[in-house]
């Protein structure tokens, strides 16, 4: 009953014409809706561009982080409404690369949710533990103040829209993946959560893994109970990767 999600991170990669190019491509496969909502993140720079490229069809379009104010006085950075009128239906939000190396905290990352609602903009927040935390045995408690965080503004209607990327630390671009019990493990344990603090959410949050996934392992990880699709990095770069990555996600 929850659609697949398969969103493409392009982090900080590919100029405006290279960004234009791989749109095409996945343009090309991708253009009809189909079982699985496809979903790209280029940089800002890049983000008219691709949505010229995408205009009409079924492919997402997302930021890859915004601002919390409406406006102001804050150079560098851009808001919600801006992401909007660029043509984005949702914006990733809390990634672990902008708490580790730009100083995003949890309280930061739930008042950029409450504005991305308020923009009509869907939150993609991402949570996820490091291999330390992990190896401490605490992956539930980080992901757990996380989440509890990033969605304490929102009423049980706006969780219900919001995605949730699972994303831990360790995987993301090592190459090395969690396996497919481990992030069923995390996501279920994610999905109860909701269900006690937004009651009645739970059932249609949509809850992706992130964290190297590629063609060869994102059927297995895809074909888990409370894994909705997949938030992808490096495999997203390349149209070929990427459209498998769809395809894995269908079956
Ligand atoms: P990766 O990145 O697929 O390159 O591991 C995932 C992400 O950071 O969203």
């Amino acid at each position: 009953m929850r659609r697949k999600l398969i969103a493409g991170n392009w982090k900080m990669y590919k100029t405006a014409n290279e960004a234009v190019a791989l749109a095409r491509e996945i343009w090309a496969q991708a253009k009809e809706a189909g079982p699985v909502d496809v979903l790209l993140a280029p940089p800002f720079t890049s983000l008219h561009a691709v949505e010229d490229v995408i205009r009409g069809s079924a492919i997402l379009l997302a930021g890859q982080n915004m601002h919390h104010e409406p406006q102001g006085a804050f150079t560098g950075e851009i808001s919600a409404a801006m992401l909007k009128a660029a043509g984005c239906t949702h914006v990733i939000l809390g990634h672990s690369e902008r708490r580790q190396f730009f100083g995003e905290t949890d309280e930061g990352v739930g008042r950029k949710a409450v504005a991305a609602h308020a923009a009509d903009l869907t939150p993609i927040v991402c949570v996820g533990e490091t291999l330390a935390e992990r190896d401490g045995g605490q992956t539930e408690a980080v992901v757990e103040r996380q989440t509890k965080a990033a969605l304490a503004g929102l009423s049980v209607e706006q969780v219900a829209e919001t995605v949730v990327a699972y994303e831990p630390v360790w995987a993301i671009g090592t190459g090395r993946t969690a396996t497919a019990a481990q992030a069923q493990e995390v996501h279920a344990f994610l999905r109860k959560l909701i269900g006690k603090t937004h009651a009645g959410a739970e059932s249609t949050v949509r809850i992706l893994y992130g964290g190297s996934v590629k063609a060869e392992n994102a059927a297995e990880l895809m074909s888990c109970a409370d894994v909705d699709g997949a938030l992808v990095g490096g495999a997203s770069l390349v149209a070929d990767s990427f459209l498998k990555i769809v395809k894995g996600a269908t079956i």
